[in-house]
């Protein structure tokens, strides 16, 4: 029997059948768990685009559900390479951000710009989710050698990136453009409390019920947990 150093050996070498087997089923399982997501996104997203306020974040979620619906049939393609027959495996992690992302609808007024904020974080909240997945994929491919599938997922994997930036950027656009505004129309930093408690300058509040109640207001840094100065803003965690 090998011994773990030989094994790793072998590993790195491509000739341990063991681990290659082992490998092969956690990778069909994750083409599964991906193949389902992106299903659940395409869907996600034209729900996301229908409760938008402004027609930028509502182009920016129908331009991505497009794109979505092609990375389903890129990875109905990688199936087919591999000699598999497309099949759904399941992925709690995106249910629960499509919850979320429903959560932002239902605890923010419809027609604020509130809202697009909190559609903006909860869409790169997926975006992440699917840039880890991929991202993994690509590797895990690349090990096998399953050099055309590692080139498919790839493009899949720049996509994910792409609209992600593009969403920072919409997202830090947004926010000036409110900011400005705001700073025009009404004295507002007297009545702010950016200290985890409520912002009011024009009325409209976004509670996050998954941290603790916290609120923020679009046009403001989020008041809720920091990590650091660099990502103050809405859209601002961009650090790929
Ligand atoms: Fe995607």
């Amino acid at each position: 029997m090998a011994t773990f150093g030989e094994r790793i050996s072998h590993f790195f070498s491509g000739n341990d059948q063991e681990t290659q087997e082992g490998l092969h089923g956690l990778f069909v399982t994750e083409l599964k768990n991906i193949y389902y997501a992106e299903k659940q996104a395409v869907d996600a997203l034209g729900m996301q685009a229908d409760a938008a306020t402004t027609d930028e974040v509502r182009n920016a979620f129908l331009q991505h559900q497009e794109e979505s619906r092609g990375q389903v049939m890129r990875l109905e393609q990688v199936f087919q390479n591999l000699g598999l027959t497309p099949d759904k495996g399941s992925c709690a992690a995106i249910d629960g951000l499509a919850d979320d992302a429903e959560m932002v609808v239902s605890n923010t007024e419809s027609g604020s710009l509130t809202r697009d904020a909190g559609l903006i974080i909860a869409a790169q909240k997926v975006e992440h989710h699917e840039i880890a997945s991929y991202g993994s994929a690509v590797t895990l491919a690349q090990v096998m050698g399953h050099t055309e599938v590692a080139r498919l997922l790839e493009q899949t994997l720049e996509e994910e990136k792409n609209t992600d930036r593009k969403l920072t950027k919409l997202a830090e656009s947004f926010i000036n453009d409110r900011a400005n505004d705001e700073s025009g129309n009404t004295n507002s930093s007297s009545s702010n409390t950016n200290s985890g408690g409520t912002v009011q300058a024009d009325g409209t509040r976004y509670t996050d019920q998954s941290s603790s109640g916290q609120t923020y207001q679009s046009g403001q840094s989020y008041s809720g947990t920091q990590t650091g100065s660099s990502d103050a803003t809405l859209g601002g965690t961009m650090g790929i």
